[in-house]
């Protein structure tokens, strides 16, 4: 079984969407007094009253329509249809039926690939483009065009290189893809003043996906239907888990996606503990889960996991699934109730929450043109400023990974010029998958030319397979001919995508000898682009004298040529970092990517996944990138000592040397550390400042080498120095999870590491002790 479910289905509601389109966009129209006089619609009520209002006036009929993605609304009541699926990835997005470009806004401004943002290490940009991308949705709501719930972004970890959708998410760590998550989010969801707490409107609604330990796609014929990831506790705690509580807790997210996989042999979808207990009531989720498209279905007939579609629904409600992408609880929750194998409770509770993020969006309140944002429209999408954001974003995360000195080109001493490559000219590469219609397009080669006039072009391949090598000799001559030339090769959807992972990290085809034989015939220099998002093994351009310089670019969206052509020539200082760790070609024989263990283990020779717990060789590590200018760093301030006391009532054990954070007291262990950044030259520009942890040796089992646990991206003048300060919680950041999934303080020697293993580093020891006594002191950080 193939991903068709969500074909057909996406095919089936654009049938539907093209025979009764344009419903009324919203409910409670001031207009008709005969259905705006319900409670429901009455907004000095809260919503929970104003949703339990509407569930109760409906027949259970009516209700189980509702819980599908393609709502089929209440005419009666005044409640229009509602589609509920958008997308919104990096950009307003029409692979949701909800979203429909057409003459009067034609395309929505496109960012980068979420994994190419990441790199910035920018959590400003994060959260302004959700901003921007929030306001274009809201303006296509208002013309009729578009939804107001995006199920976005995708916050799974890229845990193994091979995963075709790592280019969806903001990279391996924990950390980054957490802190992307809640900026991202909160762009999105949040109006106007983000310092307004007490308001729980919502400008768009978001949705962290897909819960949890997903991340494989298609790999020799395991599909993501079928696999059963199994997934231990300090895996799940410390890896998989944490980016949605983030999305929950720090970002408050209105939804939750439960994916198609199992995790240790239950469907995500079907599982009361992962839905019910954890996202629901541990995290306290204020807003719906929802199931990937079809994930009902899925484990009721591809894995057979339910006898019936009507306990395959009922399984799934009373796990605490309120809204299911198909159209499975359409079809069989009223049988399933009047079976009793899922009271009407339940599917009363799911109505609520779900009604609830509607009115949080103002759907019950009328005509949106009367509220606050509506007054934006069409001309609010694919505005200048969107348009330079979307420029600034590819620029900040565009990785100068080699540098010999040839890098930036100067364009007055550039004559001739070869672009080549079969990502030479991209322009719908560029903007990945869930893409939209972009404003415009910039490809490499058009950037390029803004720079120089004599340009020559030659793809060199027919596309990225490049299975073919009859090309490479007229590139070839285009080369010899060339002062500079510039190979810009890569993968395309067609090697990394949805429903399909790799299974090398090489360039594909004839691609590396197309490099090599470029570089072979040109007198002058090569620079070489990377456009991909999972790394790539490129140890041969490493190796090669007569390539001065090497860009990672991943997808970088609609302006993405005008991005590589600044840093090429050097109207922009490159200063993003690598969110992945680049692996050799070998890594893959090294262990399946259907393993989802992510420390290493000698016993069973697995090497270990991502910085944190691979200690092998790498192409690039996780951080790397280069500037065209130097920074030096130093500690300016940073406490030498913290304190441990433990709560009154929990037992002392003043021996342990890990120490369950339940029982200490956190309250004040937070404290900053104040790192001086000097630009050396010589240009300016912004330096990311990472910061490592080494928890103190032999700690416990399965500690990782290091962790990030703090990053920030400063820009700093040539010949100028700036203090940056990052805070950090001791209780949720320097801890490490044991083996039973319960998180540790760690007595002991700890390090903070300030720099990627790529560039100087910067070290500093914190003493983590135990306090002898309840008075020994009222600091808990010296
Ligand atoms: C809306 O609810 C408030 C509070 O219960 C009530 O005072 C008011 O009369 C209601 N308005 C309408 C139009 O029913
Ligand atoms: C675009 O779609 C909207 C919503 O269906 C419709 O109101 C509008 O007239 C359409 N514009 C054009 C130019 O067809
Ligand atoms: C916060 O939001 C609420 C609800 O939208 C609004 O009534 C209130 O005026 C806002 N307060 C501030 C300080 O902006
Ligand atoms: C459920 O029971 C009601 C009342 O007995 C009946 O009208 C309805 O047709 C039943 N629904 C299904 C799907 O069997
Ligand atoms: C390039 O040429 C322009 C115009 O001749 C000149 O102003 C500029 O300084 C030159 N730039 C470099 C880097 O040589
Ligand atoms: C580059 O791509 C653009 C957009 O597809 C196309 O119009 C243009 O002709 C291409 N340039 C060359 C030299 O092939
Ligand atoms: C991966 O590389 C191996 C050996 O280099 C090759 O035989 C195989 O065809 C490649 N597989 C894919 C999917 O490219
Ligand atoms: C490089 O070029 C030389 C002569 O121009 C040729 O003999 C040699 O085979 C080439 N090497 C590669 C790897 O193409
Ligand atoms: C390492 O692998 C072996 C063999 O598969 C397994 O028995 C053992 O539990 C694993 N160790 C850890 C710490 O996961
Ligand atoms: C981070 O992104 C914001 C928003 O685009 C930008 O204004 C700022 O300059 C960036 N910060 C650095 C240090 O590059
Ligand atoms: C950085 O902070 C230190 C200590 O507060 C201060 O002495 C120094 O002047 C600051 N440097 C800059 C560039 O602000």
């Amino acid at each position: 079984m193939k991903p068709q479910y969500h074909l057909s289905l996406c095919l089936a509601i654009l049938l539907l969407l093209t025979t009764q389109c344009t419903p009324q966009q919203f409910a409670c129209d001031k207009s008709k007094s005969e259905t705006s006089q319900f409670p429901f619609c009455n907004s000095s009520l809260t919503y929970e009253d104003r949703a339990k209002n509407l569930v109760s006036l409906l027949t259970l009929k009516e209700k189980v329509q509702q819980l599908v993605n393609t709502a089929t609304g209440i005419p009666r009541l005044g409640v229009p249809s509602y589609e509920w699926w958008g997308e919104a990835l990096h950009g307003v997005s029409n692979v949701g039926p909800a979203v429909r470009f057409n003459a009067t806004v034609p395309g929505a401004t496109s960012f980068p690939a979420v994994i190419l943002s990441a790199a910035s290490f920018n959590a400003s940009l994060w959260l302004k483009m959700g901003q921007v991308v929030s306001t274009e949705a809201r303006a296509m709501y208002n013309v009729g065009q578009a939804g107001l719930t995006y199920w976005s972004p995708n916050v799974n970890v890229f845990r193994d290189p091979r995963w075709g959708r790592g280019q969806e998410t903001p990279g391996e760590d924990p950390l980054v893809v957490s802190k992307y998550a809640v900026n991202y989010v909160r762009g999105l969801q949040e109006i106007g003043d983000s310092k307004n707490s007490s308001s729980d409107r919502l400008k768009v609604s978001s949705c962290c996906k897909h819960y949890t330990a997903y991340d494989v796609d298609n790999w020799k014929g395991v599909d993501r239907f079928h696999f059963d990831a199994k997934v231990t506790k300090q895996d799940l705690e410390d890896t998989y888990q944490p980016p949605f509580k983030s999305c929950v807790q720090e970002g408050h997210v209105s939804s939750v996606m439960c994916s198609y996989n199992r995790v240790n042999g239950i469907p995500t979808c079907a599982d009361p503990n992962l839905l019910k207990g954890v996202v629901r009531d541990q995290w306290g989720l204020d807003g719906y889960i929802v199931s990937d498209c079809d994930s009902i279905q899925v484990y009721d007939t591809a894995i057979r996991y339910t006898a019936t579609p009507e306990d395959a629904v009922a399984l799934a409600l009373n796990a605490g699934l309120n809204m299911n992408c198909g159209d499975y609880l359409g079809k069989y929750t009223e049988n399933a109730v009047n079976m009793s194998k899922v009271k009407e409770s339940v599917v009363d509770q799911a109505l609520i929450y779900n009604y609830i993020v509607l009115m949080r969006l103002g759907f019950f309140d009328g005509d949106p043109k009367s509220q606050p944002l509506g007054n934006l429209g069409p001309s609010d999408v694919c505005t200048d400023d969107h348009k330079s954001l979307a420029l600034d974003a590819a620029r900040q995360g565009i990785v100068l990974l080699g540098n010999n000195g040839a890098l930036p080109l100067s364009s007055n001493a550039t004559q001739n010029l070869a672009v080549i490559g079969p990502n030479a000219n991209a322009t719908n590469v560029m903007i990945s998958n869930y893409a939209g219609i972009p404003c415009g397009y910039t490809s490499p080669l058009q950037g390029l030319q803004e720079y120089v006039s004599a340009v020559t072009y030659a793809p060199g391949c027919s596309n990225v397979k490049c299975q073919d090598d009859s090309l490479i000799e007229p590139a070839a001559k285009a080369a010899a001919a060339a002062d500079v030339v510039v190979v810009v090769v890569g993968l395309d959807q067609s090697i990394e995508a949805e429903g399909l992972d790799r299974e090398n990290l090489t360039l594909p085809g004839y691609q590396e000898k197309l490099v090599m034989e470029v570089a072979n015939a040109t007198k002058g220099t090569v620079i070489l682009v990377v456009m991909a998002a999972g790394p790539v093994d490129i140890s041969f351009a490493k190796s090669n004298r007569k390539i001065g310089g090497i860009l990672w670019v991943g997808y970088p969206g609609q302006a993405g040529g005008d991005a590589i052509a600044q840093i090429i020539f050097g109207d922009y200082n490159p200063a993003g970092r690598s969110p992945f760790t680049w692996y050799p070609q070998q890594y893959v024989d090294q262990l399946p990517m259907t393993d989802m263990n992510m420390r290493a283990n000698a016993t069973a020779n697995l090497p270990g996944r991502t910085y944190r717990f691979y200690s092998g060789k790498t192409v690039y590590p996780f951080g790397h990138g280069l500037s065209y200018s130097s920074f030096s760093k130093f500690i300016v301030s940073a406490p030498s000592t913290v304190l441990i006391k433990k709560n009154r009532n929990s037992i002392h054990s003043s021996h342990a040397q890990a120490i369950d954070v339940t029982t200490v007291n956190c309250k004040d262990l937070h404290f900053h550390v104040v790192i001086g950044v000097k630009n050396n030259g010589p240009m300016s520009g912004s330096h990311v400042v990472l910061i490592f942890w080494k928890p103190p040796s032999a700690s416990t089992a399965g500690a990782p080498n290091v962790e990030l646990v703090g990053f920030e991206r400063v820009d700093v003048q040539k010949g100028k120095t700036k203090n940056v300060t990052v805070g950090f919680d001791v209780c949720q950041g320097l801890n490490l999870v044991d083996t039973d999934g319960q998180r540790k303080l760690v007595i002991g020697l700890h390090t903070l590491i300030v720099g990627s293993p790529s560039e100087r580093q910067v070290r500093h020891h914190l003493n983590v002790r135990l306090a002898r006594s309840a008075s020994e002191t009222d600091l808990a950080i010296m």
